[in-house]
Parts: structure tokens; C-alpha cells; sequence
């Protein structure tokens, strides 16, 4: 890879549309995206206008490549939820109603992955911080990309990363390549709750 090509930088708001496009691209069995770009897009606004969090992005001849999100989410996932609520009703009562079985088992899936990770994942938010989600434009992808973000941002951004002892991520068990990817960029296996693998950096 050559990284002259490649240029980090930290994400703001005139980013939204394009990262919001490589979310829906990279991850189409994610439930955000399977719920629709809007919750993506809220997500994403509700993300960036929170300076607490870290969003950094890789330019490739000023075209977004990949992005990757730093920090905690808890807040916007409930904010989402109340503003939101009716699209994400909507979206689960039509996949039952065009009998849908992944979405179906998506939503299922994620209720009770959430009820059962809740006090675990509490324990490790008090003094670590998580890589939320890491994307590369299918395009771009196994060119080294993802691991260039992981290593550049935690060289650049010390001033946020030193704010915490530790970046756990989680990420599905079946997701294989994932979790070489992860391990390959030096996060430790933790745990697993529900089908997803915890590491921590
Ligand atoms: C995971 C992801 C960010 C990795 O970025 P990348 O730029 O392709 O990764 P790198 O080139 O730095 O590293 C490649 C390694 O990652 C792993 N990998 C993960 N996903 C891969 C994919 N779709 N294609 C190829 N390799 C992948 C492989 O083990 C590979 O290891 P190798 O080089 O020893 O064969 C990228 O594949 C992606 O955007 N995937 C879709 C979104 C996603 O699943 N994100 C993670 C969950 S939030």
C-alpha cells in the first residue's frame, strides 16, 4: 500500500452522506442499515456533534475511502430510538408482515443481545473506550486500509486515547475475518456474550 496516496483526517458533519454510504455498502446486514438509511444518517449526525467521540476518516484523491468512529454510543442509540421510534416500528412491522425471517431475526437477535451484554458492557465503559465501527468502501478494501486508520488514529489522536486505559470492540462470532482483522491489529480476545466476540486494544 502506498500510504502517500491516503490522507487521515477527523470527520465532521459534511461527511455524513459519504460515510453514510459506505455503512450501507459495507455492512447491508447491519440493523441500522437494514432499517434504513435515516437511522444511519441520525446516527451519524448525532455522532459527529458530540466532540467527546472521534470519527476519522482515509482520503484517497479527496474521495472518503473508510472511516472508523471512536467512543460511546449509549446516548444517540436512545436518542434515535425516541426520535425514531415509528420508522423502526414501521420497518420491523413490515418484515413481518412481507414475512422477512433475517430482519425478523436481526431485530430479535439484537433486543436480546442488548438486555444480556448490558451490565458486562457497563463494567468496561467506565474506563475504556470502543471502537463503534470501522468501514472501507468495498472498493478500497484488503489494500491494508483498516489497519492503516487503527494504527494512524491511535498515533495521531493521543489526546483522546489517553483519556482511557483500554478500546475493546465487539464484533459477530461468525464473522471470521473480522476477528482476524482485529486480532491482526493487536486487540486481545476478552469474552463473548451472545454471539460476539469482545477484544480489547
Ligand atoms: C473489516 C474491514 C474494515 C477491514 O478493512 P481492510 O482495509 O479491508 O483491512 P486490511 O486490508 O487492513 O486487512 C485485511 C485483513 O482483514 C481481514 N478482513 C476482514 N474483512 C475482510 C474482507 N471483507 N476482505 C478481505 N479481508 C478482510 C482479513 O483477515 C485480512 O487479513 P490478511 O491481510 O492477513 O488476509 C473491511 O473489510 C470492511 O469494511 N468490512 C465491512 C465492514 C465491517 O465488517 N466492519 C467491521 C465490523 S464494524
Amino acid at each position: 500500500m502506498n500510504i502517500n496516496k491516503y490522507k487521515i483526517i477527523r470527520l465532521d458533519e459534511k461527511y455524513i452522506k459519504n460515510i453514510e454510504l459506505i455503512w450501507l455498502n459495507s455492512l447491508p446486514e447491519n440493523l441500522k442499515s437494514m432499517i434504513g438509511g435515516v437511522i444511519v444518517k441520525n446516527y451519524l449526525i448525532e455522532f459527529l456533534s458530540d466532540k467527546s467521540n472521534l470519527g476519522i476518516g482515509v482520503l484517497h484523491a479527496n474521495e472518503l475511502a473508510g472511516f472508523v468512529l471512536f467512543g460511546t454510543d449509549d446516548n444517540i442509540i436512545k436518542k434515535i430510538f425516541i426520535k425514531d421510534f415509528f420508522v423502526i416500528i414501521k420497518s420491523f412491522l413490515k418484515s413481518l408482515l412481507f414475512f422477512d425471517l433475517k430482519k425478523i431475526k436481526n431485530f430479535i437477535d439484537c433486543a436480546i443481545y442488548l438486555f444480556l451484554s448490558k451490565k458486562k458492557e457497563n463494567i468496561l465503559k467506565i474506563k475504556d473506550t470502543q471502537l463503534l465501527i470501522i468501514c472501507v468502501n468495498i472498493k478500497f478494501q484488503n489494500k491494508g486500509l483498516g489497519s492503516f486508520m487503527i494504527k494512524e488514529s491511535f498515533k495521531n489522536y493521543d489526546f483522546f486515547f489517553k483519556k482511557y486505559n483500554n478500546v475493546f470492540v465487539k464484533t459477530l462470532k461468525k464473522d471470521a475475518k473480522n476477528i482476524s482483522f482485529y486480532k491482526k491489529n493487536d486487540f486481545k480476545y476478552l469474552f463473548e456474550i451472545f454471539g460476539r466476540v469482545y477484544l480489547k486494544y
